[in-house]
């Protein structure tokens, strides 16, 4: 890996890209994306449910594509059973499969912020754990692909397929913004694709093990993460919502 520099696109271009990509399948969204920015792209999967029907589609199109994620060092063991199915499944060697982890060590993390940090100052915690790693692989891009969808959130409503990241300064894609919960378990079931175990058990979102609680029918879908607090983001996307359109 070598670090890249993302040129951004001008608000135009990027307009017209997202007139094109808007009707489009994830699926060719995918393989334009590959066409535009491979190999210098990758995929951010956390294993939730619309990041392993991004996996499916990817792998199945790009056999040595790259993913990477974001081990907090509290992930839940399903977490870990899941990336596990989707390596074997899709055959990933090793540099295919990127871990990503803090430069601090759960023990460092407490005895140099805090016992619980998560629990005092939930936005440190993420950054320590989540945002430093991120920004630490995503130097080496010049486009990340991410399973955010419009209807998961108001933060997320607003989100276009392609997009410039402002805060990472790389374009971001987001193949599945205008997929709804509906078609990424149809995708999930008809393709048989290996799913976080969770999911069956009232964990329609999942993050780390000390901020993530299941959900109870009808409830928010993302209401189990950070469900102690007043928060909804880590800051891996930026709080936007419907009147900060861009
Ligand atoms: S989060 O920002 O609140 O954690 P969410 O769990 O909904 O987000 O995931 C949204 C997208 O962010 C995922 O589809 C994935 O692309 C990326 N993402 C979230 N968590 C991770 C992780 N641990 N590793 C890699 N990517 C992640």
């Amino acid at each position: 890996m070598s670090h890249s520099t993302s040129i951004q696109p001008t608000a135009e271009a990027l307009q017209i890209m997202n007139e094109t990509l808007e009707g489009q399948t994830p699926q060719e969204i995918l393989a334009s994306a590959f066409g535009d920015y491979g190999p210098h792209i990758i995929l951010a999967c956390s294993f939730g449910a619309e990041d392993v029907v991004l996996a499916d589609m990817l792998f199945r199109q790009q056999p040595n594509a790259s993913l990477f994620y974001l081990d907090t060092d509290f992930l839940f063991p399903e977490t870990h059973q899941v990336r596990e199915q989707i390596s074997t499944k899709y055959g990933l060697k090793a540099d295919q499969i990127i871990q990503m982890k803090s430069l601090l060590t759960p023990e460092k993390q407490a005895t140099t912020h805090g016992e619980a940090l998560w629990a005092h100052k939930p936005d440190e915690c993420c950054q320590h754990r989540k945002l430093e790693p991120l920004e630490r692989v995503l130097t080496n891009y010049t486009a990340w692909i991410t399973g955010i969808r419009r209807d998961q959130s108001p933060t997320r409503a607003n989100a276009k397929i392609v997009e410039w990241d402002n805060k990472f300064q790389l374009v971001k894609i987001n193949p599945l913004a205008t997929w709804t919960g509906e078609q990424v378990w149809a995708y999930i079931h008809a393709n048989e694709v290996p799913y976080n175990a969770l999911h069956d058990q009232n964990y329609p979102s999942i993050g780390c093990t000390h901020c993530t609680a299941p959900v109870l029918p009808g409830e928010d879908p993302r209401s189990g993460r950070w469900k102690h607090v007043e928060k909804t983001e880590c800051g891996l996307h930026p709080n936007k919502t419907e009147h900060e359109k861009e």
